[in-house]
């Protein structure tokens, strides 16, 4: 940790050869983190962004990385600092909530979905990302046919509507087995496209983004298109689930998103008056704990009642406990 504060310190004192500031100084050092293999990578934004500067940065970053702290692997992105006006001159913003796990298959895109659904029940406008680009499957759990959405008459995406929601999603993007060619840089350019190309509507009050799970790429992307976006971790209560959910969290933490809580799911079976804990117990709390957040809720594993697959009737319990978590989100609202 001592040598990521000394690297953070000394790539801190480059100067932006645009403006002659340091990076400290115009708070532009954006993301320093050393993997388990020593490979470094580095974040940064520009005043303004050219070649030439672009260079002269990266090149003395790599000598800081490789020369005097000795690192063998580094991975340099220089960004064009956003215009803060840009985004406060737009008439409205929604609130942006990332929806994080550590691992897959923990119910993750179940848990977006249903935010969104239950924002939507409560009378908010919802719009819903669906930026898994590992294992998207928000079409799947709306019941959506996967095709490629249609642009509007200023060449805007206009998303798709299921439940009165607005969906998009990197699968209606991915109509052939095309999906490795996006990871990556081409990941960061599809959600850039989700941000500035597609036609949401104007008075859109919460944007539900289901971020691929694990502390990648992706999160330095939302860090850049989108600085204020407050983060949910989801986890199940079994302590290997909880122990990356953590680590996502801290990844979030690094990247000074908010955490808004975490939610435990697939806590418990409820199998006529019996309780069962299937996936081991205290997942969430212990969560919850270690990022000094909130544990929002605990969810059942359950089987939707109407059929449907995957999104809850507002009568059910889990529809009601969803109902409950949408609600303390209301308090974000500006
Ligand atoms: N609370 C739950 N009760 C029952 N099944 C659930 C629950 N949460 C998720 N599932 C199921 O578990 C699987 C993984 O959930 P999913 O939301 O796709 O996870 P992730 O997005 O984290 O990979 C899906 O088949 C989903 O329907
Ligand atoms: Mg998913």
């Amino acid at each position: 940790m001592e040598q990521l504060e000394q690297l953070k310190k000394a790539l801190g004192a480059l100067t932006d050869p645009s403006s002659g500031a340091t990076l400290d100084e115009q708070k532009s050092l954006q993301h320093v983190s050393i993997d388990d293999d020593g490979r470094v990578t580095v974040m940064v934004t520009m005043k303004k962004l050219d070649d030439k500067g672009k260079q002269t940065l990266t090149r003395a970053i790599a000598k800081v990385v490789k020369i005097d702290f000795k690192y063998q692997g580094l991975k340099v992105d220089v960004e064009a600092m956003k215009d803060p006006n840009a985004l406060k001159n737009k008439e409205k913003q929604p609130v942006y909530i990332g929806i994080a796990s550590g691992k897959g298959g923990v119910g993750k895109s179940t848990v977006a979905a249903n935010l969104a659904l239950a924002l939507s029940r409560l009378g908010q406008k919802v719009g819903l990302m669906d930026a898994d680009i590992y294992g998207s499957s928000i079409p799947t759990l709306f019941d959506m046919e996967v095709v490629l959405p249609k642009a509007d008459e200023n060449e805007k995406i206009i998303p798709f509507m299921s439940r009165d929601i607005q969906i998009i999603s990197t699968e209606f993007f991915l109509t052939d087995e095309k999906p490795l060619m996006w990871r990556g840089p081409m990941l960061g350019k599809m959600l850039g496209h989700f941000f500035d190309d597609v036609a949401w509507g104007p008075e859109l009050d919460y944007m539900i983004i289901d971020l691929p799970p694990g502390t990648g790429d992706v999160a330095m992307d939302i860090q850049r298109l989108i600085p204020t976006a407050q983060m949910i971790i989801v986890t199940t209560p079994h302590p290997s689930a909880a122990h990356v959910a953590v680590k996502a969290g801290f990844m979030a933490k690094e990247l000074k998103h908010q955490l808004i809580g975490v939610i435990e799911n697939m806590s418990y079976y409820k199998h006529g008056e019996e309780t069962l804990t299937l996936f081991g117990e205290g997942g969430g709390r212990q969560v919850a704990d270690r990022l000094e957040t909130d544990l929002l809720a605990q969810l059942a594993l359950a089987q939707p009642n109407d059929g449907h697959h995957s999104l809850y009737d507002m009568h059910e319990q889990a529809g009601i406990d969803y109902l409950g978590i949408a609600n303390k989100l209301l308090k974000l609202r500006p």
